[in-house]
């Protein structure tokens, strides 16, 4: 166990300092190309990873590092520009330490976002994905270690980590919007080389339909700690081999840019449609 309760509190207690009063219900976290979300916060008290105790900084590309508090389609959001990665030689417990930092501040919902690879042959780049499970059982969890009862138990239930209510929710937003929504599994590998062509097929054959280097540990701990998630990935890229051309960032980051208004519009759309 790298934290303890106290740090976790730590971190709430300097935060909450800034906030006034202010509650969030919702936590974010925005991925790749995706962070321009919290940019449109309404009232927002914005405060930079390196100002709160214990935090990570982000260093990956099109992540800002800061948390972004105040109000988007009616809700009271905590969206964290950056999230923090494993790749980048972070621990899991560190890569999921905001989640309980926000659980701690009042959040019970937890809304993930994040570009992965299309491993599904029957989608193409540019669609939308709901996260109806995921899978990660190639590397450590982020609950390995002493476990804190105060956030959860032992040996956490993870049948339903991504809730059903908010699945149909998204469902139901997307088809009001006549935005069409795909549904699979989130197959997390750890990065940072995107896989091999043998690893997506092995992927594939597993029943993972997307593939991607963030969101599972975070779902992990939401789930330990009681909180509702809901996940919606953009699907950037072809995974590795279906197509015959080398992956780049640059095309995560450029098919970020062009779902921008799709995505936005679909994940401010289910915030709307949340209860207040
Ligand atoms: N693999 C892993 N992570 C990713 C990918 C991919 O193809 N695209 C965007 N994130």
């Amino acid at each position: 166990m790298e934290y303890t309760r106290e740090q976790y509190e730590a971190s709430a207690r300097v935060i909450r300092k800034r906030l006034g009063g202010f509650v969030p219900k919702v936590a974010m976290v925005l991925g790749s190309g995706l962070g321009y979300l919290g940019d449109e916060v309404e009232n927002p008290i914005i405060i930079d990873y390196r100002d709160i105790p214990n935090f990570k900084v982000s260093t990956a590309p099109g992540h800002k590092g800061r948390l972004v508090f105040g109000r988007l389609e009616g809700q009271n959001v905590a969206v964290m520009q950056g999230r923090m990665h494993h790749y980048e030689g972070y621990s899991y417990e560190a890569v999921s330490y905001a989640v309980r930092v926000l659980r701690l501040l009042g959040c019970d919902t937890l809304i993930v976002t994040n570009a992965a690879g299309c491993v599904n042959t029957e989608w193409k780049a540019g669609d939308l994905m709901l996260i109806t499970d995921q899978i990660k059982m190639f590397s450590e969890s982020p609950l390995r270690g002493e476990n804190l009862p105060e956030f959860g138990v032992r040996f956490p239930d993870a049948s339903h980590l991504y809730t059903p209510r908010l699945q149909e929710l998204a469902r139901q937003t997307a088809a009001e919007r006549g935005i069409p929504l795909r549904e699979g599994v989130y197959f997390y590998c750890y990065g940072p080389q995107y896989e091999t062509p043998a690893e997506i097929r092995a992927a594939r054959l597993l029943g993972g339909d997307a593939v991607g280097m963030s969101t599972a540990p975070e779902v992990i701990v939401a789930g330990h700690c009681g909180m509702e998630v809901l996940g919606l990935t953009l699907l950037s890229n072809m995974a590795a081999g279906i197509l015959d051309q080398p992956l780049s960032e640059q095309e995560v980051l450029d098919a970020a840019e062009a779902a921008k208004e799709k995505f936005s519009g679909l994940v401010r759309a289910c915030l709307r449609n949340m209860e207040p």
